[in-house]
């Protein structure tokens, strides 16, 4: 099965468990709502890359951890949309979740995926409690405080924010998780692992603090301009277009650098190569 199947299947299923018999209806439409279809799947993939360079020996323990934090940025999503946060009424070219099932299910949908997240996890990981253990510890740290999305989002309700710290939590930390979990799926060291998901995430968000300035509505399926509207710290405002297009070239090269070594390090090499193409949509590209 290829990659994108793997993810979908993963996600399918555990999608389905939210919506088991005795599941109220519109919650378990908005859960799955939130999650199909999908975007970029860029943090699945990653994770999954980076099992396989490490040698991929439990496929259903390198699943669950790359479908849970699929589910984790999904939740995010739904949540940073929310008008307490950037009243976002689209989200991948379809009204948001809360512009289609209503505030409240648009909270209980990102909670839900939240739980969904360790609870396919739990199911998922069965051959191994030391990796499961590992898994949700490091999981569990991209999402919360002191330096996960909750913090990231959080940042923007401080008077003061520092840009790089602000978007490692909000984004970085579920590509670090991404690629840390990815080498503890296959019973590799995580740690070495850290540095490439970091890069990976902070070159992420400025492509994205990019597109949210160059970019229409429907190039991008959800609001443009938002940033700017909202005084969100964004790297386009702080570093002017070319500085940032600078600081994207800088951080994808150094992504490519700290690649450790291991058995699958010429395709993990090419895969990051593919991914970061993508970072930067057409119509920036000529920038660059
Ligand atoms: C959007 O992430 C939020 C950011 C952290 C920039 P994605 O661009 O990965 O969103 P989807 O999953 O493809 O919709
Ligand atoms: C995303 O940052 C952070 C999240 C944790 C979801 P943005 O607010 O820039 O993401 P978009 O532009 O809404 O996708
Ligand atoms: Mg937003
Ligand atoms: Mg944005």
């Amino acid at each position: 099965m290829d990659v994108g199947r793997r993810i979908e299947t993963v996600l399918d299923n555990a999608v389905s468990h939210a919506e088991a018999p005795g599941a109220p209806p519109l919650l378990a439409e908005a859960i799955r709502y939130a999650v199909f279809p999908g975007g970029h799947r860029i943090r699945p993939r990653l994770c999954l890359a980076v099992a396989l360079a490490c040698g991929d020996d439990d496929p259903a323990t390198s699943e669950a951890a790359a479908a849970a934090i699929e589910l984790l940025h999904c939740a995010s999503l739904v949540h940073d949309d929310l008008p307490c946060f950037d009243d976002a009424p689209m989200r991948r070219q379809k009204p948001s979740v809360h512009a289609a099932f209503g505030v409240p299910l648009a909270v209980l949908t990102g909670d839900a995926l939240i739980v969904a997240a360790f609870e396919t996890l739990a199911r998922g990981v069965t051959r191994s409690p030391t990796r499961l253990a590992g898994l949700v510890g490091l999981i569990a740290r991209a999402a919360g405080s002191p330096a996960g999305i909750v913090a990231g989002q959080a940042w923007e309700s401080e008077p003061y924010v520092d840009l790089v710290e602000y978007q490692q939590a909000k984004t970085g930390a579920l590509f670090a998780a991404a690629t840390v979990a990815g080498a503890a799926a296959a019973g590799a060291p995580p740690l070495p692992w850290r540095l490439l998901g970091e890069c990976l995430g902070a070159a992420y968000q400025v492509a994205d603090d990019l597109r949210d300035v160059a970019c229409r509505q429907e190039e991008i399926g959800k609001p443009a301009g938002r940033d700017a509207t909202l005084g969100r710290p964004n790297a386009a405002a702080l570093l002017g277009m070319g500085g940032a297009l600078e600081r994207l070239k800088h951080l994808t090269q150094e992504a490519i650098d700290v690649i450790p070594p291991c058995r699958g390090q010429d395709a993990m090499r090419t895969e990051i190569e593919a991914q970061t193409r993508l970072f930067m949509p057409a119509s920036l590209r000529a920038m660059a």
